[in-house]
């Protein structure tokens, strides 16, 4: 990793393997971002958060004790803590096996869903679907469900595996149901087994498969009783850190999608960001940024911009990490704090004609990340008119010319932002880009003295759903009776 003590006193910028870049220039330095001092005033802070996540690191343990075990996630194929042999095996064959359904439906929410979402638009395409099986290259069609409570959703799926199985000749279409929920017990995913079960059962043949949590929850004692295969979701790996568990990488391997370079990702962005010393360790340096901001300037939302369509989704897997981890009324010692920051998932070209104008011109409580992706994996040049001349231009060069034509006019307005770009669109790549948000967001947490790896806030409204939802049972069966 390459960083200079100068550039830090101004901004700059942070190299991550020459595959990462961590541009600070418009959240450190200037007259209204982030100044230099400011990090000598947090230091202890900074400095806590730091010996926090080493020890975290060490013990496995979070501020409250309890098991936290994400910075083994990367090595995971290579460590029997996260995962045993027997299931590093049967995951390990799933590529292959992949190849004997017609689709794949993967039924979760949350942190059981929406990295899996990520995974399959940046690798596979929303195309992916309408092509043939010999075009992707025998793999199979992939579906989500259970990501809402939504019957129309779940009735056009079955409209749409019923038009699909019509098309199969002389067999049933094979569909595998991958249920992914920790607890096995969220309302939603499971409403959608037994939805999509009914409204399936005479279309397909449906096989089942799913991750779950090893001791606890509904779904493994039926997975033995029934012989369908269960993965684990490992004990310390909470829902939004679950994408580099056996929750993002059986999707990922039923997709064809290459783990090893995902997970490897991770591990360089580990390795690189070790240091208690911000100054060698972007990701320590980025949440103190982000925690100043927040704490001394009146920074309230984070707007998470990725530019390019297939990372739309990249934006609603991080706002989740953001507004999970961060989002926490009490502090470690139980002391009232409100704390967080609103997280906005946009895009860009698309927001630039709608969120822009509040960007720009709105209430000054805001820090805008962008992400890019340097070498996109495919370009087109067209012709391009601007005052009185014409000539080509690659797309991907006008899309980051908006980008940095966003980042530009927010900086004139004395606005912070950050931007992160990764060179390739590729496994690797994301993985990097996933992990090194996993670290920010923990340290962030340890300067702001919360917990970031519980959601206790999740609790109160399901227990007014499911009170609701128990009268409504009771009043039926009454009046049945
Ligand atoms: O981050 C989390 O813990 C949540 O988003 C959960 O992933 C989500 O509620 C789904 O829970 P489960 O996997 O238990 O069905």
């Amino acid at each position: 990793m390459k960083w200079e003590y100068n550039q830090f006193e101004y901004g700059g910028s942070m190299n991550i393997g020459n595959e990462l870049l961590i541009d600070i220039k418009h959240l450190l330095g200037n007259r209204w971002s982030v100044k230099r001092e400011d990090l000598d005033t947090y230091s202890r802070q900074i400095r806590r958060a730091a010996g926090n996540i080493s020890k975290l690191r060490q013990s496995g343990k979070g501020p409250d004790g309890s098991k936290v075990l994400f910075p083994h996630l990367p090595y995971l194929l290579k460590e029997e803590v996260l995962i045993s042999k027997e299931e590093r095996e049967a995951l390990l064959r799933l590529r292959e096996e992949a190849k004997g359904y017609d689709a794949v439906i993967s039924i979760g929410i949350g942190g059981s869903y929406l990295g899996d979402q990520v995974l399959f638009d940046l690798f596979c395409s929303p195309y992916w679907n309408q092509l043939t099986k010999d075009e992707r290259n025998g793999y199979p069609q992939f579906y989500f469900a259970g990501q809402n409570m939504d019957p129309v959703s779940l009735v056009d799926l079955s409209s749409c595996i019923s038009c699909e199985a019509g098309h199969i000749q002389g067999r049933r279409m094979q569909v595998l149901f991958l249920v992914i929920s920790k607890s096995g017990t969220t309302i939603e995913p499971v409403t959608a087994v037994r939805g999509l079960k009914k409204l399936l059962a005479d279309v397909c043949d449906i096989h089942l498969m799913a991750i779950t949590d090893k001791e606890k929850g509904r779904i493994r004692p039926v997975a033995e009783k029934e012989h369908f295969p269960c993965f684990t979701v490992p004990d310390g790996i909470g829902g939004r850190f679950s994408i580099f568990s056996q929750v993002g990488l059986v999707f990922a391997s039923l997709a064809g999608i290459d783990i090893e370079s995902f997970l490897k990702g991770a591990q360089m962005v580990e390795e690189a960001c070790q240091s208690e010393n911000m100054k060698e360790n972007p990701a320590l340096l980025l949440a103190a940024l982000k925690y100043i901001a927040t704490k001394k300037y009146g920074i309230t939302a984070e707007v998470i911009m990725p530019y390019g369509d297939k990372l739309r989704s990249f934006g609603w897997w991080y706002a989740q990490l953001l507004g999970e981890s961060l989002g926490k009324k009490y502090d470690m010692q139980g002391n009232v704090v409100y704390n967080g920051r609103i997280p906005v998932a946009s895009v860009g070209t698309t927001d630039m004609h709608s969120l822009t104008q509040e960007h720009q011109q709105g209430q000054k409580n805001k820090l805008i990340q962008f992400i890019s992706v340097e070498h996109l994996p495919s370009d087109l040049s067209v012709l391009c008119d601007e005052k009185g001349v014409s000539g080509m231009v690659p797309m991907s060069r006008m899309l980051d010319a908006a980008r940095r034509a966003n980042e530009e006019a927010l900086a004139n307005e004395g606005r912070m932002s950050c931007h992160i770009s990764i060179s390739e669109l590729t496994p690797f790549h994301i993985g990097a880009l996933m992990y090194f948000f996993f670290l920010t967001i923990a340290y962030e947490g340890a300067m702001e003295n919360v917990n970031a790896f519980d959601q206790p806030g999740v609790e109160d409204y399901k227990k007014i759903l499911h009170e609701d939802l128990r009268k409504y049972i009771v009043k039926n069966q009454k009046e049945e009776n």
